[in-house]
């Protein structure tokens, strides 16, 4: 069984105030069933990591450099979001595909060096508007799958998530028969290529209170990637109180 996941995504978004909201999800969640990760902005991950120390909340960064170290400014490295507490980095979201050119290979390279430095990678794939229209979805799912995901990738060391571009942050989100075509595709690319059945698969975009339910009972759906939901812990905790129920 993949193990389940609820992850929130904090983006740019986050000062030293709304720590508070962490707080608040570790007294609503002492034992839950599913991991809980919060990937905020890189300035309040020690902060965060020290807050959440000895909870069920984990904390993970939102990129990271392929080298460990060098001349890279502005740049993090994957030892050094470990060195923060945490145990988590997104690589390869549709906002860092977009806004900074990020390719397949950079994703794979980045994948990598998180790996190396003994952190999980949550590696992000999804369509946009246009390509689902043209009906290339499973194409460009299962080609982002073979592009981003380096040979080392384990259902301990790495995590999927499938976030269509058109459901990011628009309030849209597919029919669950779509999210359904989409996991089954990945649990079977995944399984074939790695030979490990278990990897946990997130549906990310656009999952809020009143949807997580509905999407969690997909098969295949082992949990989340939120991003507007996962900010106030309010939100986030039914989100992960449904995951617990699923
Ligand atoms: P959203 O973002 O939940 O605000 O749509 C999801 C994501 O980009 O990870």
């Amino acid at each position: 069984m993949a193990k389940k996941l609820a992850a929130g995504n904090w983006k740019m978004n986050g000062t030293g105030a709304d720590l508070a909201q962490v707080s608040a999800l570790i007294a609503a969640h002492p034992a839950p069933k599913c991991d809980i990760l919060i990937c905020p902005p890189a300035t309040l991950l020690s902060r965060m990591s020290d807050a959440a120390k000895g909870s069920a909340v984990k904390t993970g960064g939102q990129d990271c450099h392929a080298d460990a170290s060098g001349a890279h400014t502005g740049d993090i490295s994957a030892l050094m979001l470990a060195d923060t507490g945490a145990s988590h980095v997104i690589l390869g979201h549709s906002e860092r595909r977009a806004d900074h050119g990020e390719t397949d290979a950079q994703v794979r390279a980045k994948a990598l060096a998180a790996q190396a430095a003994g952190l999980i990678a949550v590696i992000c794939v999804g369509e946009t508007e246009a390509q689902r229209d043209a009906g290339d979805t499973l194409s460009v799912i299962a080609s982002q799958l073979a592009g981003s995901l380096p040979d080392s990738c384990t259902a301990v060391n790495t995590v999927i998530a499938y976030e269509p571009v058109w459901a990011i942050g628009t309030g849209r989100v597919p029919t669950t028969d779509q999210i359904a075509q989409v996991h089954d595709l990945m649990r079977d690319a995944l399984t074939a290529r790695f030979g490990d059945a278990d990897m946990t698969l997130l549906y990310g975009g656009s999952v809020k209170p009143d949807n997580a339910a509905e999407i969690f009972a997909v098969a295949n759906v082992d949990g989340a990637l939120v991003g507007g939901a996962s900010l106030k812990a309010a939100d986030f905790s039914t989100i992960i109180a449904a995951l617990d129920a699923s």
